[in-house]
C-alpha cells in the first residue's frame, strides 16, 4: 500500500494559480492517483494537509500502518522544512518527492529542495503524471 501526501495549499489545486497548476482539482488528483493505482495493481491512500506536523505524524506512522512507500508532495515546505527532511529521514519506507511545475523554471527560492536529499529521487514539472510515475517507480523497487 502506497501513501500518497499532498502538502500545503495543493487542496487549493483548481483554483490556485491555474497557469502553473492547472485547472484539476485535488479531488481530481486523487482519483487519478487511485486509478493509477488500480491499473498498476497497486493500493493506495491519499491524504492532505495544511499543517507540517500532521504530515510528520502520518509520516513517522507510514510503516506501522502497513504502507510500504510514500509519494509525496510537500508543497512549500519542500524549500525550508527541516522538520519534514528529519521526519523522511527517520524511517525506513522509500519515498519519491514530486512536484506539479518544475520548479527549476520558477523562483530560485523554490530551486532548492531541503527534502529531496533523504528522498530516493525527485520528479518536477510533469504535471499529475509526476504522480503516477513516482508510483510506478514505487511498485518496481517494490517487486510487486
Ligand atoms: C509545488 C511547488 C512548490 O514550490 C509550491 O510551493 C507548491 C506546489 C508543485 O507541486 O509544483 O505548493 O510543490
Amino acid at each position: 500500500m502506497i501513501l500518497i501526501l499532498n502538502g500545503p495549499n495543493l487542496n487549493m489545486l483548481g483554483t490556485r494559480e491555474p497557469q502553473t497548476y492547472g485547472s484539476a482539482t485535488l479531488v481530481d488528483l486523487e482519483a487519478q492517483c487511485e486509478a493509477w493505482g488500480a491499473e498498476l495493481g497497486l493500493a493506495v491512500s491519499c491524504r492532505q494537509s495544511n499543517f507540517e506536523g500532521q504530515l510528520l505524524e502520518w509520516i513517522q506512522e507510514a510503516e506501522e500502518h502497513g504502507f510500504s512507500g510514500i509519494v509525496i508532495n510537500p508543497g512549500a515546505l519542500t524549500h525550508y522544512s527541516y522538520a519534514l527532511r528529519d521526519a523522511i529521514a527517520g524511517q525506513r519506507l522509500p519515498v519519491v518527492e514530486v512536484h506539479i511545475s518544475n520548479v527549476d523554471a520558477r523562483e530560485s527560492f523554490r530551486h532548492v529542495s531541503v527534502t529531496a536529499g533523504v528522498c530516493r529521487g525527485k520528479i518536477s514539472g510533469l504535471g499529475f503524471l509526476g504522480y503516477r510515475l513516482a508510483m510506478e517507480y514505487l511498485q518496481d523497487i517494490l517487486g510487486n
